[in-house]
């Protein structure tokens, strides 16, 4: 949990965000992104650290205790460790990288951030309480709030701080250095300012390819990509196929680089449980609604790659 106690930095007075909004109108600003904060160092968050770190960017990363600090300090180190040794990046820059990183379980560390990516688990409740913690700590005005959430409706998370002008969706994908795309969801309360700052960011900075989607729960490629996991559970639920013949039929018949039941490992049984718990909340349709097995196996731990067990057993 947050300790609220350790928080400081003052909230913000409406009159700062409306100053703020104006000055959002300049175009080309997002180069004033220099200091990034990112929040949980899970898969996703790890990943995003090094991208933002390898671009040149000043990271500070924050977790919840000191024992899943380490864990996602070791999963970002070896992720460099792993680009360097294929050459992606040289030994130099391999320690500039991980000289700009830095790693904390307080959040009243993040003051002076220019922009906070929230990549916590997908749970509305945790999301939502980072983001009242990051509007009380965050002291710079026009600082940029961001979740990688799936699913959540940002408007949600916009509503709990006092800069709903300010919080926007920046959603990668996994593995975040290696993927190109990310998706910019403003809310119905992010200015066209922030929207743009995020896009000069995500495209200039990071050199990520940026698509464009209104705040609907799985935006584009989640709402396309979920059904089709859910689908290939459902299959292997009723005993259509085996797990490897629903895999292969993917990859061999239609060229995808992973079959839906290794691609749902890859991004844990319990992130694919929740977006799929959001959509059909959202909008009540069949072809949302998670297949008893994917519960069970949450319920039992076998969470995918993470945890070292799901459709498949990971050594
Ligand atoms: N896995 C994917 O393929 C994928 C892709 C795109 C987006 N996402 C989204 O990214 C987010 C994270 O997913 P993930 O796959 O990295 O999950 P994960 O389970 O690998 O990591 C979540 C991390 O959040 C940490 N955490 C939980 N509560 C916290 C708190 N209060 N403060 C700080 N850290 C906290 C946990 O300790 C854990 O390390 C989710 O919103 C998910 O929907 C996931």
């Amino acid at each position: 949990m947050l300790d609220r106690s350790r928080l400081r930095g003052p909230r913000h007075a409406c009159c700062q965000s409306r100053e703020v909004s104006e000055r959002d109108d300049v175009t080309g600003i997002s180069g004033d992104i220099a200091r990034v904060g990112v929040v949980g160092c899970g898969q996703m968050g790890a990943g995003i650290a090094e991208v933002c770190a390898r671009s040149g960017l000043e990271v500070m990363v924050a977790e919840t205790t000191g024992e899943a600090l380490e864990i996602g300090r070791t999963r970002l180190h070896n992720s460099l460790a792993k680009a360097a040794e294929r050459g992606k990046i040289t030994a130099e820059e391999l320690d500039a990288t991980q000289a700009r990183l830095s790693f904390t379980t307080d959040l009243g560390e993040f003051a002076d951030r220019d922009l906070v990516i929230e990549a916590v688990v997908e749970n509305e409740q945790v999301k939502t309480e980072i983001f009242q913690v990051l509007d009380q700590v965050v002291t710079r005005p026009d600082a940029i709030l961001a979740s990688n959430t799936s699913s959540i409706p940002l408007v949600k998370l916009a509503v709990a701080t006092s800069r709903p002008d300010h919080v926007i969706g920046i959603h990668f994908f996994n593995p975040a250095p290696v993927q190109q795309l990310v998706e910019l969801i403003p809310a119905l309360t992010t200015s066209e300012g922030t929207l743009s700052r995020a896009q000069l960011f995500t495209e200039k900075v990071l050199g990520k390819h940026a698509i464009r989607a209104q705040d609907r729960s799985g935006f584009v490629v989640n709402a396309l990509l979920i059904p089709y996991l859910l689908s290939a559970i459902r299959m292997f639920e009723s005993g259509i196929a085996s797990r490897e013949d629903i895999d292969n039929g993917m990859e061999m018949g239609c060229a995808h680089p992973m079959g839906p039941l290794k691609l749902t490992d890859l991004i844990g049984l319990d992130t694919v449980a929740s977006v799929a718990y959001s959509m059909y909340e959202e909008y009540k349709e069949p072809l949302y609604a998670a297949p008893p097995l994917l519960q069970r196996m949450v319920d039992a731990g076998r969470l995918g790659r993470k945890t070292g067990s799901g459709f498949y057993s990971y050594g």
